[in-house]
């Protein structure tokens, strides 16, 4: 058997209808009911849900053999996994947003940078040798300017939509996102049969 993370969220949908396609189903009442593990239709493959960012937690220590979740997760976490497809799912940018083009410009002093994504944003400002204050927020980071808890922040944006009702726009891009399948290095090798064939028969539908 293969047990599959899958993070919660963004991209839950889009990786279970890519893994239908690919012939691995859950049931409907699986589906709909409050379960975090569920087996799929054949009982060869476990799914866990569990936070985007416990999927690398989870496969890295062996407890998921392959997970599913999105490639900021994974620069941000540096988990060491194999990485065999990107699955092209939940495309979106990992940005620098302000009030305006010019709001870095104008700070007196370090720039206060909010984000869910600390190790991006100092990587991202330290490699420009700006020194920045990082500001840790677990969500709903495009409040933060507004309210003067930062002069900008580092996030995700998909449709540009959550920016622009908080009267931000972008002022750099640092990646691109989308879903990537990862796998567990020793399962890699002790189940090589099973997870050879999960990433042909996701590969084929790609
Ligand atoms: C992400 C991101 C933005 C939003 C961008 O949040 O943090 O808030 O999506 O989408 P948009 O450009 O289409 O408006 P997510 O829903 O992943 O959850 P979060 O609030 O926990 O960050």
């Amino acid at each position: 058997m293969i047990t599959i993370a899958i993070a919660k969220g963004r991209l839950q949908e889009s990786a279970l209808s890519l893994l239908a396609r690919a012939g691995i189903r859950l049931s409907e009442d699986g589906l709909n009911s409050r379960r975090l593990a569920l087996m799929d239709e054949t009982r060869q493959f476990r799914f866990i849900f569990v936070k985007p960012a416990d999927v690398p937690v989870y496969v890295e220590h062996g407890i998921a053999d392959c997970g599913v979740v999105g490639r900021d997760v994974l620069l941000e976490t540096q988990a060491d996994l194999l990485l065999p497809l990107d699955l092209g799912i939940a495309r979106c940018r990992m940005v620098v947003a302000a009030a305006d083009a010019e709001a870095m410009t104008k700070v007196q002093g370090m720039i206060r940078v909010a984000t869910k994504y600390a190790q991006i944003a100092r990587a991202h400002f330290g490699a420009r040798g700006i020194p920045v204050e990082i500001i840790q927020l677990s969500g709903s980071v495009e409040l933060a300017p507004a309210l003067g808890l930062a002069d900008v922040i580092v996030d995700l944006v998909e449709t540009g939509r959550t920016l622009r009702e908080n009267g931000l726009t972008v002022v750099d891009e640092i990646a691109e996102s989308t879903g990537r399948l990862v796998v567990n290095r020793a399962s890699y090798q002790l189940k090589s049969e099973e997870v050879g064939q999960l990433v042909d028969r996701i590969n084929k539908i790609l």
